[in-house]
């Protein structure tokens, strides 16, 4: 069974493919066939929502299929029912599960336990789906990924960095993170992306310095620094040096874009006039979870019923 757990569960040609899929999906919202789909999702949340609860459910919608949205405090996952049990009950009505949640290992142990594809929707170490909308968006405005230099600066520790040095590097793009020490990845990941980057020609870069970090770039994102879950007091005043500002982006490259998985807050990781001005790319950015999503569980529920999707473009 495949599962979507962590940016790096596909391989570049099959994100490549993905990211075609996605491509042809926003043009024709329908265009999944020949491949089914799933039918019945469930969509479980642990942590608050917006895009990715109405991404998923209006995707779900188009793709034919049902979205069951579970709230994770009524189900009590983890609590009143063990996650193994939630994923084997859940796994006999739908056929495919997607959780937004705290710990990566309690995400491994549905799909582990559920029989069916299951697709990270957050949790606090990666955010695959985000980092598959942003390639898109990426994709869509440069007309290519591979090559391209990106960078994200702010807290490199949470689960938007750890994606980005991933799916960035499994798309062949040079990624660099500038965040403060005591703020910067986690070696493994580093070390990990850095493998996949030997192989796609990508590489991957971490660095306290924000100018260095988004100096000649094509694309400048950053995230709260503050995720779900952490506790803001006494955080914020480490990453002032690392705000998206006008002035930041002026060291990017001329046609630099910016990117904002959302929601912002802005006059602290980003500038107003950044995150609302020509350069920013966020609107499309949010658009564009819903067709990759659709994409992942096409290409998903392909795989369940022993299919490849290939000769998509
Ligand atoms: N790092 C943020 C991402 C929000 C989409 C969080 O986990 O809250």
């Amino acid at each position: 069974m495949r599962h979507f757990l962590a940016d790096d569960d596909f391989s570049p040609a099959e994100q490549d493919t993905v990211l075609a899929l996605a491509a042809r999906l926003k043009k024709d919202p329908y265009s999944h066939q020949p491949y089914a789909g799933p039918r019945s999702v469930a969509v479980l949340f642990d942590k608050p929502t917006l895009r990715t609860q109405s991404s998923f459910a209006a995707g779900i919608a188009e793709l034919g299929g049902y979205p069951m949205i579970v709230d994770g405090r009524l189900a009590g996952i983890g609590d009143r029912e063990s996650v193994a049990d939630t994923a084997r009950v859940l796994g006999r009505q739908a056929a495919a599960i997607v959780w937004r949640t705290f710990a990566q290992s309690a995400l491994t142990e549905m799909a582990d336990n559920s029989g069916v594809p299951t697709v990270n929707a957050l949790t606090d170490s990666y955010h695959p789906c985000q980092i598959l909308a942003d390639l898109l968006t990426v994709r869509e405005r440069f007309g290519r990924l591979a090559g391209l230099r990106f960078a994200y600066v702010g807290d490199g520790a949470n689960n938007m960095a750890h994606s980005y040095l991933l799916g960035g590097a499994t798309a062949g793009l040079h990624v660099r993170i500038g965040a403060p020490d005591g703020f910067q990845p986690d070696p493994a990941v580093v070390e990990r992306a850095a493998a996949i980057a030997a192989r796609t020609g990508g590489s991957v870069a971490v660095t306290s310095s924000a100018h260095d970090a988004v100096a000649g770039c094509e694309v400048v994102a950053t995230d709260t620094w503050v995720s779900m879950g952490q506790q803001s007091t006494g955080r914020e005043a480490v990453f002032v040096p690392y705000a998206v500002t006008a002035d930041l982006v002026a060291r990017a490259g001329r046609d630099a874009i910016v990117l904002h998985c959302l929601p912002a807050y802005r006059g602290k990781e980003i500038a107003a006039d950044v995150i609302d001005g020509p350069r920013s790319a966020v609107w499309d950015e949010a658009e564009n979870r819903r067709h990759v999503q659709k994409a992942v569980l096409v290409f998903l529920d392909a795989a369940a019923r022993g299919e490849v999707v290939t000769g998509v473009d």
